[in-house]
């Protein structure tokens, strides 16, 4: 698949606006290739972001505001369009938060909402810019970073959320250098961070999600950062699978955990997690590995996609609009993400 115009190899961006196409990196196949899908009807960003060819929460926010153009282009049922779109993946706030924004605007002609898709796009980047600065204020010369997932440009407009402090911090300077966790079942650590890590030449390890005990047991991590898929308005926070368990290490060996997070990410609508939806995926992601079994035929098993962990066991939550300490009452004080 040809690569749009407009991409350079130097700079990695999930998703890019070209002649009316949407084009799509295909993470599932980092880092072996890069393969830009082209779309021009919004049920193929449907199929991209339910099968993960896009994924990380800002970035299906982004592409479902690209799909509701490309549905506007084609003067598509566009509840229709909103409905199928908000249907591909339950966790991220973000693709409602973005949906939504686009429903409530005064019309819905291909030229409002294209404008209000790259609006959101650019606005993402501009506040992965400003986590960044404010979380490295946070990280010392020298210092371990341990991450998980990816949460870099990958996921996001650019830059990234938890991956772009890391980057903010490798640029000022801070001599740093990261542990990025595996990530099972979905590899996202091991394919995708790494990917951005070695293309930016920053300083890193990958390990396999059972490591990071006896990493930091034997003070090789100073702390620990992670993104955010939805947060309530106590600080209880979903991300991927495992950030739960980093948090319960990280708190017992007394080190800060970070979460780090645009205010799409916000959900004030739920008082505390226990609201949050768990995505459930299929059972293959965990029995086999590129398409060959490693696991008995009919094992079962249980794959959900994320994990909850309690707004006190983070240390602060590092926004666009500064860094939030526990605890964590959201919409209630100064801070007030926009949901419109
Ligand atoms: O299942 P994924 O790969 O979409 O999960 C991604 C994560 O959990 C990220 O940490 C989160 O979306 C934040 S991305 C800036």
């Amino acid at each position: 698949m040809s690569a749009p115009k407009s991409a350079r190899p130097d700079l990695v961006r999930p998703l890019i606006w070209e002649d009316d196409t949407l084009y799509m990196l295909d993470q599932r196949v980092i880092p072996a290739r890069e393969e830009w899908l082209p779309m021009n009807d919004y049920r193929q960003v449907v199929e991209g972001i339910k099968d993960m060819a896009v994924r990380g929460a800002p970035a299906i926010g982004i592409a479902a505001a690209y799909g509701l153009a490309l549905a506007a282009k084609n003067g598509d049922d566009f509840a229709q369009a909103c409905a199928d779109l908000a249907a591909s993946r339950p966790t991220a706030v973000n693709l409602f938060w973005a949906i939504h924004r686009i429903q409530h605007l005064a019309d819905h002609s291909f030229a409002t909402v294209l404008a209000e898709a790259k609006k959101i796009e650019a606005e993402d980047l501009e506040m992965n810019y400003s986590i960044g600065r404010f979380g490295s204020l946070l990280i010392k010369n020298g210092w371990n970073v341990l991450t998980v997932c990816n949460t870099g440009s990958l996921a996001t407009a650019g830059h990234g959320t938890a991956l772009g402090v890391i980057r903010t911090a490798h640029s000022d300077g801070k001599g740093i250098h990261v542990w990025s966790c595996e990530t099972r079942p979905r590899q996202q650590g091991l394919r995708l961070t790494a990917y951005e890590l070695m293309k930016e030449g920053i300083p890193f390890h990958s390990i396999t999600d059972g490591m990071a005990a006896s990493l930091m047991r034997a003070g090789k991590v100073d702390c620990v950062i992670a993104g955010a898929d939805r947060i309530a308005r106590n600080g209880d926070t979903a991300n991927k699978i495992g950030t739960y368990s980093l948090a319960v290490l990280a708190h017992h060996h007394g080190l800060p955990f970070y979460i780090a997070a645009p205010v799409s990410t916000f959900d004030l609508e739920l008082a505390d997690g226990s609201g949050i939806p768990i995505e459930e995926r299929h059972s293959s992601e965990i029995t086999q590995i590129e398409g060959v079994a490693v696991a008995p035929e009919g094992c079962p098993v249980f794959n959900p996609g994320f994990d909850v962990t309690p707004g006190e066991l983070i240390t602060g939550i590092i926004t666009e609009q500064g860094v939030f300490e526990g605890p964590y009452r959201f919409g209630e004080s100064d801070f007030s993400p926009v949901h419109s």
